[in-house]
């Protein structure tokens, strides 16, 4: 999601920021520019489109600067336009800033610094922070930096470069990754390696709440003010791989990415006292809550199994009926919605043709309808009459990973709001389920350093057998889907999701020695019941693993191995639950040397019936 090149040096610096720019398109974006002081003045460059529109516009004057910064956007506050691309400016023209993350309080700074004469002209949050500069310069760049982030709450990586200043950049990063890389008599930021593999091997790796100035002679890094020594790493992928950050694929890498992902997508929405969620995008009146007889979720695939997911927790939750569709049934299936209706379409592409499709239908019978979505102003989330972005970044594997985990938040999010309106969530358990959604990123991130050697040699037992098994009841069943549709879609492992206890009705057929069957158990309410069906299982001597809570002192005897997650509400579950399974399933593929993020027949974006 967004890439950041800065560059100072001796070589002109436009074609580097562009090259280095070029190597973190993968990331995805949709707008790009860069800024260089020549001749003495700052010149900025940015278009919407791709990096060529961007060499399109720059075309025919060379610039000379050996300085600069370049960016590729992708959207969250405002749509993809030139205005809104990076980098910023502040009111001068002189300071200009590219960011990577989300600045949170970014509309009190807005009033504080328009109140202080300073004028905007984008519908970005990045735009605060030249101006922020400009507000506190006084010709020290790494002062007035200082001072800029002592202001920010949210996520950033930033870069910024001041004409007064034609030899020196500043870059400042919380929750975002910026390295520096070290060249021969020139220096860089980039938020990932690629950007600068073909110019340096020589990389420093920033933490948060560091600065880092790059001047013509070197770079110092400062954390709190004080000058820090910083450990200069020599990468040795090649240049393929650092695409990919190191990972062997998309897949995993993404996989790895959901700690932020979930961080990103709560970012600025829990109130600070978890006294409830702020949707600001969002305006829906307890008026127009009140009217809603039930609730319609509409979606496919991955995004249909968060829907899943989303009626187990607004039934409970909210005590309206919920319903939840595959998009191409329900616009084929006349569905009984009205103005009483809120209708709930889950798209990570926003682009989905049925989804889209659904949608329309949904406005046609004068439903109101909200949109879960990952893109930025894509059709979905320009035709629905409310957004709920998720800000997982572009994912470009097949196989949906950090989407649907972010998809959940928005729906625990969404749940959480109406809740509230309607009186149907007492105060006290809003605060209580907000304090363990706070939670989930450092959770997942424990889910992930801890669960996979585990998961790489379980995966051994699912990739040999040609049909396996994942079953649960209520949320769990939700994620069982889920699993299941990972591991046959990369890994061509044939696996089935049922309920727990519909087993007996017919598929207990197909239970037979070693056959592997991941048993999830994170539901209490019905822990007991989902035992008696695991020992079923056993009975035909099946290969059980479970999945539960570290608490959970009962799962070890009735399976052969469990896999550990950390404790949660039992709501909140499939959040960290689905994690071992994505990861279950990329180790069968990758040992099964299947193509694991263009799985064969699939794509990544369905844009027809
Ligand atoms: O972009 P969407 O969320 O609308 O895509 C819907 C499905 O095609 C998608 O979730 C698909 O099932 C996953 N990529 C599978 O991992």
């Amino acid at each position: 999601m967004c890439g950041i090149v800065g560059y100072i040096g001796k070589n002109p610096a436009v074609p580097v920021l562009l090259n280095g720019l070029k190597k973190l398109e993968y990331r995805g974006y949709d707008s790009a520019g860069v800024a260089v002081i020549d001749g003495g003045k700052l010149v900025l460059n940015r278009s919407v489109g791709k990096l060529h529109m961007l060499e399109g516009k720059i075309n025919g004057y060379v610039h000379n600067g050996t300085i600069g910064i370049g960016h590729t956007r992708w959207a969250t506050h405002g749509r993809p336009s030139d205005n809104n691309s990076h980098p910023h400016t502040d009111c001068t023209g002189k300071i200009a800033a590219v960011h990577n993350g989300i600045i949170e309080n970014y509309l009190e700074l807005k009033e504080w610094l328009e109140k202080e004469g300073h004028v905007f002209s984008s519908e970005t949050d990045t735009e605060v922070l030249p101006h922020l500069v400009e507000q506190f310069y006084q010709g020290d760049l790494f002062e007035a930096v200082k001072q800029m982030t002592a202001k920010l709450r949210g996520s950033y990586a930033t870069v910024v470069l001041a004409e007064d200043n034609p030899d020196t950049l500043v870059a400042a990063r919380k929750d975002n990754p910026l390295i520096v890389g070290i060249g021969d008599g020139e220096y860089f930021f980039a938020s990932d390696i690629p950007a600068v593999i073909s110019y340096t091997r020589k990389i420093i790796v920033l933490e948060d709440g560091e600065i880092a100035v790059l001047t013509r002679e070197g770079v110092t890094i400062y954390q709190d003010g004080r000058q820090v020594e910083k450990e200069i790493q020599t990468i040795t992928w090649d240049t393929k791989a650092a695409e990919k950050g190191g990972y062997p694929h998309f897949m995993i890498k993404e996989i790895c990415e959901q700690p932020r992902a979930l961080r990103d997508t709560l970012s600025g929405r829990i109130a600070p006292d978890y006294s409830g969620v702020d949707l600001k995008e969002f305006n829906l009146t307890t008026e127009d809550v009140k009217k809603f007889r039930k609730v319609a979720i509409v979606a496919c695939g991955t995004a249909y199994h968060a829907g899943i997911v989303g009626k187990y927790a607004m039934e409970k939750m909210l005590r309206l009926p919920v319903e939840v569709d595959i998009a191409s049934e329900f616009r084929y299936r006349d569905p009984l919605i009205d103005s009483d209706t809120l209708v709930v379409i889950i798209s990570q592409s926003g682009e989905t043709a049925d989804t889209l499709a659904a949608l329309r239908l949904a406005k046609e019978k004068d439903a109101r309808v909200v949109a879960i979505t990952n893109v930025v102003g894509s059709s979905i989330a320009r035709e629905a009459d409310h957004v709920i972005y998720t800000w997982a970044g572009p994912e470009i594997a097949v196989a949906s990973t950090k989407a649907y985990i972010t998809q959940l938040i928005g729906i625990y999010l969404l749940t959480l709001f109406l809740g509230k309106h309607l009186g149907t969530i007492k105060p006290d358990e809003v605060s209580q389920i907000l304090h363990y959604i706070y939670r989930l990123p450092n959770q997942a991130q424990e889910v992930l350093d801890t669960l996979n050697e585990q998961l790489d040699r379980m995966a051994t037992v699912f990739k040999k057998w040609e049909d396996t098994f994942f079953v649960g009841r209520g949320l769990d069943y939700a994620v069982a889907m889920e699993g299941s549709l990972k591991l046959k879609e990369i890994s061509y492992v044939h696996a089935e999701a049922y309920a727990a206890g519909e087993l007996k009705h017919g598929t207990l057929a197909l239970i037979v020695k070693d056959v592997p069957v991941l048993a999830l158990c994170t539901q209490d309410d019905v822990f007991e019941k989902t035992v008696s069906n695991i020992k079923e299982i056993k009975a035909r001597e099946a290969h059980v693993i479970g999945v539960a809570f570290q608490g959970n002192k009962e799962i070890h005897k009735v399976v052969d191995e469990v896999v550990y997650i950390p404790e949660t509400l039992p709501l909140l579950a499939p959040v960290l639950t689905v994690i071992p399974l994505q990861m279950l399933a990329y180790y069968a593929a990758a040992h099964r040397n299947c193509d694991v993020d263009q799985p064969r027949n699939l794509a990544k974006s369905v844009t027809v019936e």
